[in-house]
Formats: structure tokens, sequence, C-alpha cells
């Protein structure tokens, strides 16, 4: 039930007295300790939430639905565009397949505050393998399944895990994913010394798998089930790498109660989303968008979750998120704004959303980047449902930024992702950490703070934490976004204001590219930026100067680069632009100046900085970025 003021209400609320409004938050959360507490500010800038509080997450997500009568109820469908299949799990079935893998997990010297490195496509033993971490006490980091060997080996690096969960591959639209390879090359290349490496054997992707790998399936068969172990509300619950400005990726940490508190309250305050309502997250698991919506915060709420192996067009039509929702009366489905696009560019019209039943879907959700106001119209347009966009970023771990369609639904603009959340106090500010004025574009920060739920700082790296977030403007946690904020408190996001691109919704590092792109013989040095694309939202895009000297065509160049980004990175990157220049715009010092390259390849208004070494070499640019428009 809604009513007119109740989002003004909680966000005052929340700001004015956030521990009243927090405990009451709490009472909907499941303690072994209830906490007293709500904040503690004792050491800032590192405030933690329920000092005092236990629990356990997995009990949370699983055993009180249970224990109130729900174990019937369907938890978890799996749905599969790639081998045609749908399996589905009751909070019964899943609770015991869960105990019993934590108790796996266990026997191979799992213990609380252990890490688990997580490496599988999007099949239930995913969501078994995080719940059962949790169950634990055990801190878990998923890794995409589309990084390729180096990337996991850095993360296994930062995580030193005590065990290992993968599987024998994943499914592409025309091909299959090798899993087993990258984890072996993974962990030849990092210092992480796993007791355990536990592998699902899909059947459709059979493979040879070292022999003292432990096979998922029957140590699940053997296994006796583990008790769940309560934590401290501020003890880790999993760490989530993400991109950063440099090639290394920040551990994410996410504590156990602020998580629960704030992702139960998010379920209906944002979703609307109760007890047997199905939630459709089209993401991966291994994203923050994926942790949060496709398993916690609807297991949360005893909702029922769809994960889903596929893609929005190809698998097999432009029609395959019509046909889940369908299927599943999936009441909210969340995506990225790029599965739009992707939709439309197949079937303009949505011509093939007549052949379902979708009256069940309530609202469409996007986020993971801009929702342009042209997606926006043509989805508001063939769903005739509210379309929804909300900002939010893995370090927050739930919406900074929303339409609360279960507190207060407000009137959308289009091309914002209206207001901030309860908790969130959200500013624009200039360089100087100075407010702007309405409609003014600056620097998106938020006071702290921040609400629960919230990064609790990168994981064995406390002062990356401080100068990354949290000492650009002092008080303030950095978004990295900029931004304006209208008059009536409605937020626009421009972009980001650092070196981390999104492509296809998935976030990467341009750093992280010119690292592999700078180790080519022939490169003496390159620029990787984010550039438009039509459907991916945005590309990396290398600029290379050669060295002197260097036999090499442009082709064979482009040739070698992209199998390289491929090879280090992963296809994820999807990284296909290479453009030899003669130079690179620098400032004196040396520094590439890459913000200027930005601003030309977009086509905006270029600000040519005071301090920029050689001017003409932007006329030089200019030349190359009309070449490739
Ligand atoms: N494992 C292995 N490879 C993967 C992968 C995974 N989990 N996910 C993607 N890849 C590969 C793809 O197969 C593709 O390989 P290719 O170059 O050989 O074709 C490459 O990485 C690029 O993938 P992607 O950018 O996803 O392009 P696509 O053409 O396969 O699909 C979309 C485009 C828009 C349909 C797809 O990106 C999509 O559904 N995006 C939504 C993203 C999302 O949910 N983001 C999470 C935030 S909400
Ligand atoms: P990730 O950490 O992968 O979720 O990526 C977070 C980044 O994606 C943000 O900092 C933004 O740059 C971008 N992003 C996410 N959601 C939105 C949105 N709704 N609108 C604009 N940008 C977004």
């Amino acid at each position: 039930m809604t009513d007119s003021g109740a989002y003004r209400r909680a966000y005052d609320a929340a700001a004015t007295d956030p521990d009243a409004f927090w405990l009451d938050a709490a009472r909907a959360v499941d303690w072994t300790v209830p906490p007293t507490r709500a904040l503690d500010s004792s050491r800032p800038p590192f405030y933690r939430w329920f000092p005092d509080g236990e629990l356990n997450t997995c009990v949370n997500a699983l055993d009180r639905h249970v224990a109130s009568g729900a174990g019937d109820r369907v938890a978890l469908i799996h749905d599969s565009a790639m081998t045609g299949t749908r399996a589905s799990y009751t909070y019964a079935e899943l609770l015991d397949l869960v105990a019993r893998f934590a108790g796996v997990l266990r026997e191979h010297g799992v213990g609380t505050g252990d890490r688990v490195v997580i490496y599988l496509p999007m099949i239930p033993e995913a969501v078994i393998a995080m719940l059962a971490c949790a169950r634990l006490g055990a801190v878990h980091s998923v890794v995409f399944g589309g990084f390729a060997a180096k990337e996991l080996a850095a993360r296994l690096d930062d995580a030193a895990p005590v065990a290992v969960v993968t599987a024998t591959g994943g499914l592409e639209p025309g091909r299959t994913v090798d899993y087993v390879e990258p984890v072996r090359t993974a962990l030849a290349l990092s210092t992480a010394s796993p007791s355990a490496v536990i592998v699902k054997r899909r059947t459709e992707i059979p493979a040879e798998v070292p022999a003292d790998w432990v096979d998922f399936d029957d140590a699940l068969a053997a296994a006796s089930p583990a008790d769940p172990v309560a934590v401290a509300a501020t003890d880790p619950l999993y760490v989530l790498y993400t991109s950063g400005t440099t090639g290394k990726p920040k551990g994410v940490v996410r504590d156990n109660g602020g998580h629960a508190v704030a992702l139960t309250w998010s379920m209906r305050a944002i979703y609307d989303i109760g007890p047997g309502q199905v939630m459709w997250t089209a993401s991966d698991v291994g994203w923050v968008v994926g942790h949060s919506y496709i398993v916690y915060g609807p297991l949360f709420a005893g909702a029922t979750t769809v994960l889903y192996e596929g893609k929005p067009v190809g698998t097999p039509d432009a029609g395959a998120f019509w046909r889940v929702i369908a299927d599943h009366d999936v009441r909210v489905l969340f995506t990225a704004p790029t599965a739009l696009r992707a939709i439309r560019k197949v079937d303009p019209d949505a011509a093939l959303l007549a052949s379902y039943d979708t009256s069940g879907l309530d609202a469409l959700f996007v986020a993971g980047e801009r929702l342009d106001p042209d997606t926006f119209a043509w989805a508001s347009r063939v769903l005739d449902r509210p379309v929804v966009d909300h900002w939010w970023q893995t370090e927050t771990g739930w919406p900074i930024c929303a339409n609360l369609r279960g507190l207060e639904p407000m009137p959308i603009k289009a091309g914002s992702p209206t207001v901030p959340v309860p908790g969130f106090r959200v500013a624009v500010v200039d360089a100087s950490g100075g407010p702007v004025p309405a409609g003014t574009e600056g620097s998106i920060v938020v006071e702290l703070p921040l609400p629960p739920g919230t990064l609790t700082g990168l994981w064995n790296d406390e002062t990356r934490y401080v100068e990354s977030y949290l000492s650009a403007f002092d008080g303030y946690y950095l978004t990295g976004d900029s931004g304006l904020i209208d008059e009536d408190g409605y937020l626009t996001v421009l972009g980001r204001t650092d070196d981390v691109i999104n492509v296809a919704g998935h976030r990467l590092s341009t750093g992280s590219i010119e690292a592999v792109v700078a180790t080519h013989p022939a490169v003496a040095e390159c620029a990787v930026i984010g550039v438009h694309d039509e459907t991916k939202g945005q590309k990396p895009s290398a600029y290379v100067v050669l060295k002197a000297g260097a036999d090499i065509t442009e082709d064979q160049l482009r040739t070698d680069l992209i199998a390289a980004v491929r090879a280090d990175i992963g296809a994820v990157a999807s990284f296909k632009d290479v453009t030899v220049v003669a130079a690179l715009p620098k400032t004196r010092s040396g520094k590439i100046l890459r913000k200027t390259m930005r601003q030309m390849a977009d086509g905006a208004e270029v600000v040519v900085p005071s301090t920029i070494e050689d001017a003409s070499v932007l006329d030089a640019l200019a030349e190359a970025f009309r070449g490739r428009v």
C-alpha cells in the first residue's frame, strides 16, 4: 500500500534519526542477537551498522521461510534458454541442498571468515554455493564467468581462498565456454593455494578435470548438512571485485547485518515484491545486481527468484524475455538498458510480445548504465508498464536513487533515476567540493555515513578504500559519476569521471585494457577510452603510438591486440577498436589527457587544458576520430 508523502517522511526519518529508522527496519530480519544500536560511528570514516547484532544470512534467506511454513513455496526457478531446460526448487529443497553443500565446504576446511572463490555460470549451483558460504559464516567471492584466467588469478591472489567452486563450463550462443583450463591456469599463476577445487560436471559440457578436484554432485550426495553459524552483523558476507581506475580490481566488502536489513527493506519499498511474488533479474550472479537481486533480496523477502541462463536475443529470438515473464508469471523484471536496445534492434515494434501473456508484469527496472530517453520511451510504449531507471554501484550494493514503487511511486522523468533512496544523502558538488546550483553538472557524492548494506571497505586495503572514495571531498563518499539534480530533486547521471567504462552493462577498467595493449612489442604508448556504442552503450577503443621502426601493419596489430585482450581479460571486454596515431595528447608533465580524448570521441565540447604540451596533437587526433565515425 502506498501513500502520498511516504517517501518524504521516510527520507527525512532516515536522515534525521538514522538509528531509529534502521533499527526499525532491522525488525524485519531474524537475529540470533538482535541489535540494540544501529550506527557505530566510533571510528570515522569507517562506519559500521548494528555493531552488537548477530545473525546468519542464509537463515534469513532460507531457514526462516521454511520454519514459518513456507517450505513448499518455490524459491528458485532455473530457466536455461541455452539447454531448453527448467527446474524449480522450493524453499525446503533449496535449504536441504545449501545445508549439505555447506557440509561439503566444511569437510574441505572452510570455516567462518574463510574465503571461497566461486567461478560458475548461471546454474543453480552458483546460488547454492553462495548461500552455503553464508551458512558457514564464510566469505564468498564470485568471479564473473566472462573473465579470463589472469583476471581470475588476480582475484585468487587477493582473496586467498580456502576453496574454489567451479563447473566444467558455461554456454554462450554458438559456443561452449571452458572453465576448467582458466581455473587451472589461474591457480598456476596465483599465489593462492586452496585446499579444494570443487567442480560441477555439467552433462552438456563433458570435460577432463584434474584428478584431485572434488566432484560437486558426488560430494553433495555424501555430505551431512551443516548448521548455520551466527556471525557478527559487521562480519563480511562477501567480497566482490570490481573495476577501478587502475588495472588492479577493488575487492568491495559487504557485511552480513547491514546487507540483510537494507536488501529486505528495498524489496518492499523499491521493488514492491513480497512473499510468493516472482522477481526476475536478468543479470549474472558475477555482478552486484546478481548478488543483490537474483540471490539475496528476493530470498530475504520470501519471494521467487528466476535464474536465467540465456540472452535477450538469439536464444532463440527477441521474444526470450517476454517468454520468461509469461512462463513464470514475473511481477518485476530487472535488466540493463543494453538488453532492451538489443531486443529493439531485432524486433523494433516488439511484435513477439503479442505471443506471450505478460499481464502479470508490474514494472520493469533497469540499471547498470544510463537509460537513454529513447530506449525509455520505446520500452514504456511496448510494455505499457512503468519503466523505472535506478542508479547504483557495486560499492553501494543497492540503489542510491530510485523510484520507490512500494513506498510511493513518483512521476517518472525520462533520463532520470528519480530521487535519493532514504539513507543516501546525495549531493552534486564542484571541483572544490562546494554545492552547485540545481541543474548544474558536477561530481555526485553521498554524505557520510552511507546507509546499511553499502561497502564497509576494500578487502585488505584500508588505504585504497580511503583514497578511492573518501578523500576527494571531506565527509563525502565519491561515487565516480557526474550528474545534476534538478529543481524537483531528481538526479540525472551523466557518466563516469574516471577511467571506468560500462560495456553492455559490464563494468570494466580502461586501465586494465591499456595494461594488456602496452605489452605488445610494437606499442610505444597507448590510451584506451570508452566511446559510444549504439547497443552496448560504450565500447573500449585503443589509440596506439607505435615504436619507432615497428614493422607491423595496422590490421595485424589490431588482430594481435584483440586476441591479447580476449586472452587476458576475457571476451566480455568486447575489445575490437584499435587506431594507430602519431602521438597522444599529454600534459607537460607527461600525463595522457584521456578526459580530453573522451570529450573528442563523444563529440562533446572539448576543454583544452592549459597544461597541454602540444595542442596540434589534438588536430591529428580529431582526424582519427572523424575516420572512425
Ligand atoms: N562467459 C563467457 N563469455 C561471456 C559471458 C560469460 N558469462 N558473457 C559474455 N560473454 C562473451 C560473449 O559470448 C561475447 O563473446 P563474443 O565476442 O565471442 O561474441 C563477449 O563476451 C561480449 O559479450 P556481450 O558484451 O555480453 O555481448 P553479446 O553480443 O554476447 O550480448 C547483450 C549483448 C546486450 C545481449 C548482452 O550483453 C546482455 O544481455 N547484456 C545485459 C548485461 C547485464 O545483465 N549486465 C549486468 C548489469 S544489470
Ligand atoms: P556497477 O558497479 O557495475 O554496478 O557499475 C556502476 C556504474 O554503472 C555507476 O557508477 C554508473 O556509472 C553506472 N550506472 C549504474 N546504474 C546506472 C543508471 N541507472 N544510470 C546511469 N549510470 C548507471
